[in-house]
């Protein structure tokens, strides 16, 4: 179990704001009240919830059946999910969509319209014969047309899968195939930092290392620059609409219908598909955003995630947009063309509530610590955060600098399998102390075990955290792999436990504190990276005979990349600081730019016990600079560990 964090240091509390909690939707009262009664009935508590937060189209009866690992939840109830986001919100001339460009074009989409133009594409994909449970792959930025494109989905009953536009061709083809999708919608082009990314010549590459499921690719031409086309495939997104709008009726989904698959890094080479259904996961939205994000009609709910994660999905489009709120989304860079940017569009259109990760909190701080004073960032009443610990200095200096010491930050610990929040303070009710997401949401049983699966309730002791009873909006499983979702996240204590993967400890209050990872999954700006799958992206270069992937503390990154590698024969006179560039390039070519490693040493070989397992703890503690933690004399090969420290 990894050692307390140092971040320990900073132990302020901060009380809830009387202000914000004079009007918040929860209020310390409700929230006793929902705890108790989830305690006493917890089928009552959902069934009430489910029955008051969404638009059925045939209410259920049952409300949660099946055994660990294998839950249904509202299972003979019917429903849209568009229905939900879109119908229930039409004829209020309320705005849906704020999209500001990178180059700072500002295109606003009410309700109204974005139902039209669901209702349009939606006609459209339905014209090119896709069917009820068929699997689509979106690879777009976040930009309307992909939030339209994953809402028509929903509404014909098509299981998207966004992929994020960052990565590359091979992970990209991977997700194909795994999940045999019939067709993809990208975009011809977009910029990022002013540079143009070629997202459909990304797709054409995909599809060139064979994807036979693929029937057709519709373009919605996004920046105008010259693609090749493949006739008998590619279609243009504007080509295809209807001449007169079109009303297409919803589909009627059975509440555990798959909603989509996201594909997320485990501890095989392998990404996984993870399931969602379509009641469960809808209601969590929608109840966390009101919960943890006191949503309410007048406010502007920034949360900067890409539509290509969990975050994206959740709280950019189906949370949000079922809630009758208005987003605003931003498919730029953070820093450009300066890093004032955030700043200035938090100003510029009057956001009320930002949602951002740790990392992109430390860049800004970083290029800018006194930069938010050129702004006035009076319309915030509530930061957020997510994806990664964040350290009390840049908690603190969030809070001040762009809270004006009086928004409430939540720090919300969740994961692409849990659907939504689960570990969060309520606004204005919830005291908080800089690095901790606090307690458990009312209908989340969290808790922290050791390694026989015992509870752990001594204050500050590390162990696994993990989830008791099941929840709405957990994960249905892994796509075509029920024995890697059992094995995964069920195996490990019998399936007792949903097993999340973080360890965590608990402080004297009851604050959960997140620890880490347990597994060889890494957290890098806040993304999660299977250590393995970098390491056979590295191994899968010609000159490479063995790599290991570990992780070090990264004051911006949270996290970043160490990767030990050993030449094959033949290799060993090559220039080191040219192949480590070239090996960069080439993990951003299998997987992304996000994978590549910050840091690559070549060795003659890797230690290894003597029965040839590499000892990546060894390496952890090298590339931490740490003092070697385990015993060294089960090495094979011990003198391998100095040349290691020497060339550091
Ligand atoms: C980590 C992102 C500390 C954690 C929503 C988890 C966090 C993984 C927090 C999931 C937080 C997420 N504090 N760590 N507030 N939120 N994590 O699937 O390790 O991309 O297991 O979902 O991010 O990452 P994922």
């Amino acid at each position: 179990m990894k050692n307390i964090e140092s971040s320990l240091k900073e132990s302020r509390t901060y009380k809830p704001n009387p202000k914000f909690a004079s009007n918040s939707n929860v209020t310390k009262k409700q929230l006793d009240d929902l705890h108790k009664n989830y305690q006493n009935d917890s089928e009552q508590f959902w069934k009430d919830l489910a029955i008051n937060e969404i638009k059925w189209i045939k209410q259920f009866e049952t409300c949660c059946s099946g055994v660990a690992p294998y839950y249904k939840w509202f299972e003979d109830g019917e429903l849209n999910v568009t229905e939900n986001c879109l119908d229930r919100f039409i004829g209020r001339s309320k705005n849906a969509i704020i999209h500001i460009s990178e180059t700072n074009d500002k295109n606003i989409i009410t309700y109204d319209e974005l139902f039209v133009l669901v209702n349009n594409f939606s006609w459209a994909l339905q014209n090119l014969g896709l069917k009820k449970g068929d699997r689509v792959i979106i690879y777009m930025p976040t930009i309307p047309e992909s939030i339209i494109a994953v809402l028509s989905c929903a509404r014909l009953g098509l299981i998207h899968s966004v992929v994020f536009a960052g990565f590359s061709s091979e992970s990209l083809a991977n997700r194909i195939n795994d999940c045999e999708a019939k067709a993809i919608i990208t975009v011809d082009g977009f910029k990022r930092n002013g540079k143009l990314i070629q997202a459909k010549k990304t797709v054409d590459d995909a599809l060139a290392l064979g994807c036979k499921s693929v029937l057709k690719c519709i373009i919605f031409k996004h920046n105008g620059n010259r693609i090749a086309f493949n006739h008998s495939q590619d279609i243009w997104w504007d080509e295809i609409l209807p001449n007169k709008d079109k009303i297409v009726c919803p589909e009627k989904m059975s509440s555990e219908d798959l909603l989509f698959i996201l594909y997320t890094s485990g501890s095989t080479g392998k990404p996984k598909g993870i399931i969602h259904s379509t009641a469960g996961y809808l209601l969590n939205c929608i109840i966390t955003n009101k919960w943890v994000f006191d949503l309410k009609e007048e406010d502007i709910f920034w949360c900067t995630a890409d539509i290509g994660w969990i975050t994206g999905h959740s709280y950019v489009i189906y949370g949000p947009l079922a809630t009758g709120s208005t987003i605003l989304i931003y498919d730029g860079a953070p820093t450009y063309p300066k890093p004032d940017r955030f700043w200035r569009i938090i100003q510029d259109n009057k956001v009320t509530i930002f949602y951002t990760a740790p990392t992109a909190i430390r860049t800004l701080m970083k290029l800018g610590e006194n930069l938010p004073d050129n702004f006035n960032l009076e319309s915030l009443r509530l930061l957020g955060t997510v994806g990664e610990p964040i350290n009390p200095k840049a908690w603190v200096w969030y809070q001040t600098k762009i809270g004006n010491s009086a928004c409430p930050i939540v720090d919300t610990w969740w994961q692409t399998e849990t659907g939504a929040n689960m570990i969060a303070p309520l606004p204005g009710v919830t005291e908080t102390i800089p690095g901790t997401c606090t307690q458990a949401l009312p209908g989340i049983d969290a808790l922290i075990v050791d390694e026989k699966g015992n509870e752990i309730n001594k204050a500050n002791q590390g162990g696994y955290l993990v989830i008791r009873k099941p929840w709405p909006s957990m994960l249905r499983g892994i796509w075509g792999d029920k024995k890697r979702y059992q094995e995964t996240y069920w195996s490990k204590f019998k399936n007792k436990y949903y097993v999340t993967g973080d360890t965590a400890r608990k402080d004297k209050y009851g604050n959960i504190w997140i620890m880490g990872r347990a597994d060889d999954v890494v957290n890098i700006s806040g993304h999660r990276l299977g250590t393995m799958e970098i390491e056979s992206a590295i191994v899968s270069h010609d000159f490479v005979a063995e790599s290991a992937v570990v992780s070090y503390k990264h004051e911006i990154k949270g996290e970043a990349i160490h990767a030990f590698v050993t030449l094959k024969d033949g290799y060993s006179e090559v220039n080191k600081k040219e192949l480590a560039e070239k090996l960069r390039e080439w993990v951003k070519t299998k997987i992304g730019s996000i994978a590549k490693p910050d840091k690559i040493s070549f060795s003659n070989a890797l230690p290894k016990t003597r029965s040839g397992k590499i000892m990546r703890r060894l390496l952890r503690n090298i590339a931490r600079g740490e003092a070697i933690s385990s015993d060294t004399s089960t090495l094979e090969n011990e003198d391998i560990l100095k040349q290691l420290q020497n060339i550091l």
